[in-house]
């Protein structure tokens, strides 16, 4: 058991029981490497401001240096005894310096500490989720470039509606994968402001100097309110929203995927390397990594809602529930990145049933859009299309007929503006191709956002 850094006021030791409860040294130690830079930029601040000697801010600095260079290396020993990640560090450093180790808590607190360890956190963690979706973008990118001529018939209610290009799907999960990563960035640029020197909560009486310990952690700006810096935490809220906000893309793209791995859809084959099969029924290929996916993003939303939930009537200033923060946000953090990953090695895995889906082109329910479209080319209402073209295909699903088999006659019953011509339309191909609209899943248009993204994703280093 460590020193407490609080221990000498009190005159008994803490009941075991209540530091089992109180630590939060086995889920915030992964802050360490933050909590060792912070110090050390403290340190030096503490030195360059003459609040301590130099010689003993050298001596810290080095000290956590080594520290650091024991984490790096995993020989660093957690004291799963300590209260928390600052008392472990504070004694490993008593430990490599001696004494002078006692000055690095100077004009600083534990509260303002953690906020500073876990906006460090954040910012590298975001970094390297904007590394993590760049790489899905690139490999559904991919799959829909090796694909560009591939049509699929279009659901809405899952219900069959029109012809899309397969690459113009894939690329709305692209779209909506950016906002995520912007969302992110946006989250990143609001926490990226220093709260060390807020102190317990009120500042100093010490002259330290904020601006030096921000710009040595790489950090844009200080903190305006130190009440405010050890309080709040609506960046980490910031943070999980956008996680969940993101994580339903994720679990709605693995719905897309279950759908159309089964065998009523058969538009996608999946690598038996990324399926798993069942213990009873030996046919089985199943997508458990889709499944799961949708399934651990229940989690990811019951993070977001525990952080609100814990903030939600705690009194201004730093309260002890704010250690709790940490496992929803380490959560999040850490299956957003397992999904992200096992995400582009599936994508890479994933094989178009080019066949299987032209099979379902000849559905003629998918061009009755188009059909409308055709007479309102011709002069006639919206309303009144949307009417014969009704009629027709009601008639037609009745007497088991095809409009390509009417003869120009049975056409003309519906409207006279109906010709033969009408047949031409009744095609895939034709059909994706009229949908020039900006955005719209003709070839033209989707080539175009081909190209936008693969020159947007090069340009992004990851
Ligand atoms: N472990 C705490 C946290 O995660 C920081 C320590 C603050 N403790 C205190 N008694 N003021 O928020």
């Amino acid at each position: 058991m460590s020193k407490k850094l609080w221990g000498t006021r009190f005159s008994k030791q803490t009941n075991a029981l209540t530091n089992k409860f109180t630590s939060s040294i086995s889920f915030d130690q992964r802050l360490a490497k933050y909590d060792c830079l912070g110090s050390i930029a403290h340190a030096k601040m503490l030195g360059k401001q003459r609040i301590i000697p130099k010689a003993d801010s050298a001596l810290m600095v080095k000290g956590l240096n080594s520290i650091l260079q024991d984490l790096k290396g995993g020989k660093f020993k957690f004291d799963l005894g300590a209260e928390d990640i600052h008392s472990n560090i504070q004694e490993a450093l008593v430990k490599k310096i001696g004494k002078a180790a006692f000055k690095l808590h100077t004009a600083r607190s534990r509260n303002d500490q953690i906020a500073l360890d876990i906006k460090m956190y954040i910012k590298d963690e975001i970094d390297n989720l904007e590394g993590l979706i760049s790489e899905l973008q690139k490999a559904i990118l991919k799959l829909a470039k090796k694909n560009s001529e591939v049509i699929i018939p279009g659901y809405t209610h899952l219900q069959v509606a029109q012809c899309v290009l397969l690459a113009h799907h894939l690329l709305a999960y692209i779209e909506g994968l950016e906002r995520d990563k912007q969302r992110l960035l946006d989250a990143k640029a609001r926490l990226d402001v220093m709260p060390l020197g807020a102190c317990a909560f009120s500042g100093t009486s010490l002259p330290i100097d904020r601006s030096y310990v921000a710009r040595e952690l790489g950090f844009k700006n200080v903190t305006a309110n130190s009440i405010d810096s050890v309080s709040d935490r609506d960046f980490i809220i910031e943070a999980l929203a956008a996680l969940s906000i993101l994580s339903v893309h994720l679990s709605r793209m693995a719905e897309d995927l279950i759908l159309w791995s089964t065998k009523e859809f058969s538009f996608i084959d999946i690598d038996f390397s990324f399926c798993t099969g069942s213990s009873i029924m030996p046919h089985k290929k199943n997508p458990d990594i889709l499944e799961l996916i949708r399934g651990s993003v229940g989690k990811i939303q019951g993070d977001l809602s525990s952080v609100l939930i814990l903030m939600k009537g705690l009194p201004s200033s730093y309260n002890r529930d704010l250690q709790l923060d940490k496992p929803p946000l380490f959560d999040a953090i850490d299956t957003v990145k397992d999904i992200l990953e096992i995400f582009v090695a599936l994508f890479e895995n994933i094989v178009i049933e080019k066949e299987a889906i032209a099979g379902r082109l000849g559905d003629e329910a998918l061009f009755s859009v188009d059909v409308v479209e055709y007479l309102i080319k011709k002069g006639i209402s919206y309303r009144e299309a949307h009417d014969i073209v009704g009629s027709m295909v009601r008639d037609c699903l009745d007497k088991g007929r095809k409009i390509s088999c009417l003869s120009e006659k049975e056409l003309n019953k519906y409207s006279p503006k109906l010709k033969t011509d009408v047949k031409k339309i009744l095609n895939a191909w034709v059909s994706v191709n009229l949908k020039q609209s900006y955005g719209g899943t003709g070839f033209t248009q989707v080539n175009l956002q081909l190209k936008r993204w693969k020159r947007l994703l090069e340009r992004r280093k990851i």
